[in-house]
């Protein structure tokens, strides 16, 4: 089977881009599962009418990260049993919605879709993601998922590089969001888990990660706070970066990962 996940969907540029590249190519390359990164989507956070536009365009479930609070619009989506949206599972207990979800394909396929944050560079304070994981694994581990797709939402790519080792062999798939820059390490780990540093994003191509590059030149020129750049969103067309995996049928090992820049 073939799992597309799709990088931090960025404001209304990156939107445009999914909803008219994503149908197609779903089809194109008989994609059973799409995963996309949702915390850019209203650019700071995300709201519930972008999260049913990309489900229209073929969306099936939604991770995310740092910034899916920024939007209040959110909380109640969250806050459903049955959301499409997960936050990351290693926020406080106590926060809104879970980080984790089994689902149940229509090829009798079980996959577990985790989320979790990284903890270098990152300002907020989260639980530890490489324990949260183990306690997930064993949490679900009765449920005898046959797939475990992690989105590790993270700054630092020694961070990433170590949870992809970490989890080498007990995830199908590891896959690092945050940055919007994509790497050029996309890989199958030593014990079978496919693994890239960062995916990138959908955004606009010419900016600094969706943001308008004049504004940000402005921000390191001043050294300001990162409150100036509410609301710089590039309004350019966007780069599309998404990964590509695809997983043996009758093993459920990752048989190869495709970095899609477009
Ligand atoms: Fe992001
Ligand atoms: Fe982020």
């Amino acid at each position: 089977m073939k799992i597309l996940f799709i990088g931090d969907i960025d404001a209304l540029s990156g939107r445009q881009a999914v909803a008219k590249l994503l149908p197609q190519m779903k089809g194109d390359r008989q994609i059973d599962l799409v995963i996309a990164n949702a915390e850019n989507l209203d650019g700071l956070g995300a709201r519930e009418v972008h999260i049913r536009q990309m489900q229209e365009a073929g969306v099936d479930i939604f991770t995310s990260g740092n910034h899916i609070w920024d939007d209040p619009d959110i909380t109640p989506l969250i806050q459903k049993e049955d959301s499409p949206l997960l936050r990351p599972a290693n926020y406080s207990v106590g926060t809104p919605g879970t980080g984790a979800r089994l689902l149940s394909l229509s090829n009798s396929k079980k996959v577990l879709v985790i989320n979790l944050m990284g903890r270098v560079f990152i300002p907020q304070s989260f639980d530890h993601p490489f324990f949260k994981f183990d306690e997930i694994m064993e949490q679900f581990k009765g449920e005898e998922p046959d797939i475990v797709f992690v989105d590790f939402h993270a700054e630092a790519t020694s961070e990433k590089r170590a949870f992809g080792f970490y989890a080498d062999g007990r995830a199908t798939a590891v896959v690092g969001t945050h940055t919007h820059v994509p790497t050029a390490d996309a890989q199958i780990l030593p014990k079978g888990t496919a693994y890239i540093t960062d995916v990138g994003m959908v955004g606009a191509k010419d900016s600094v990660l969706g943001l308008e590059k004049e504004a940000v030149i402005e921000f390191f020129k001043k050294e300001a706070s990162v409150k100036t750049l509410v609301g710089k969103m590039s309004p350019n067309e966007a780069e599309f970066s998404a990964v590509l995996i695809d997983i043996d049928d009758a093993t459920d090992q990752a048989k190869s990962i495709e970095l899609i820049c477009q």
